[in-house]
């Protein structure tokens, strides 16, 4: 990685093209860490379903246990790993709902079934047994037995804005190539290599 360019989302998608040509699965997915209310940092998997130079969008549960610590602290920190390159990717930023027609669009892209699912689990919440979320589930399939389901209020996208963006790239005797690129207040990011 001597020759990066200066755009940093430009560098994003040339190694997300290539993740998605070598990794075996789920190159979008990545690890968000947030930090809960009482200031600890919580990480769990999602997927990354669009990006631009605007941010990176995902999509879940407004009243998820993530949604709870981004409503309080709208921070968070994503980190790619694409094993099969040796390569990671971490992006830092401030995180922000998207708006509802994207999530509109995306809902009405995904399947049926996870659709239903999305209207029958409260994520994050404790629930009794498998077999009460399986009647929730049937639930939800017999509310709406046909047609379009609607977007459940409690569901839809964030969005988080790039403040800096980290390439690490796997090389020889672990001397490996850490780019970081940090955007400055004019929209321009400043790049910096640092060491192993
Ligand atoms: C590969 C993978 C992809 C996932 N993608 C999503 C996702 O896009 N949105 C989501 O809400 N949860 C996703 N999950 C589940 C989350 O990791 C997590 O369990 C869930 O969102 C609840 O997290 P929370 O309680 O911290 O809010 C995914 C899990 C895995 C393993």
């Amino acid at each position: 990685m001597t020759q990066a360019n200066a755009d940093p989302i430009v560098t994003f998608q040339k190694w997300f093209q290539e993740a998605e040509s070598q990794e075996s699965t789920l190159p979008e997915a990545a690890a968000l860490a947030t930090i809960t209310p009482d200031g600890f940092p919580r990480v769990r998997v999602v997927l990354i379903k669009s990006f631009s130079s605007s941010g990176f969008d995902f999509f879940t549960n407004y009243k998820s246990q993530k949604a709870l610590d981004i409503e309080h602290l709208p921070r968070a920190s994503l980190g790619f790993h694409w094993k099969s390159m040796e390569r990671q990717i971490r992006i830092d930023g401030s995180i922000r709902q998207l708006e509802s027609t994207l999530s509109d669009r995306y809902w009405s892209m995904r399947p049926r079934g996870s659709q239903i699912a999305a209207w029958a689990s409260d994520q994050s919440c404790p629930i009794e047994t498998r077999e009460v979320l399986n009647e929730r589930f049937e639930i939800m399939r017999n509310r709406f037995p046909e047609g379009p389901i609607p977007r459940p209020d409690f569901w839809g996208g964030y969005r988080l804005i790039p403040q800096q963006i980290e390439f690490w790239q796997g090389q020889m005797n672990r001397l490996h190539d850490r780019l970081v690129f940090t955007r400055t207040d004019s929209g321009h990011w400043n790049r910096q290599r640092v060491q192993p």
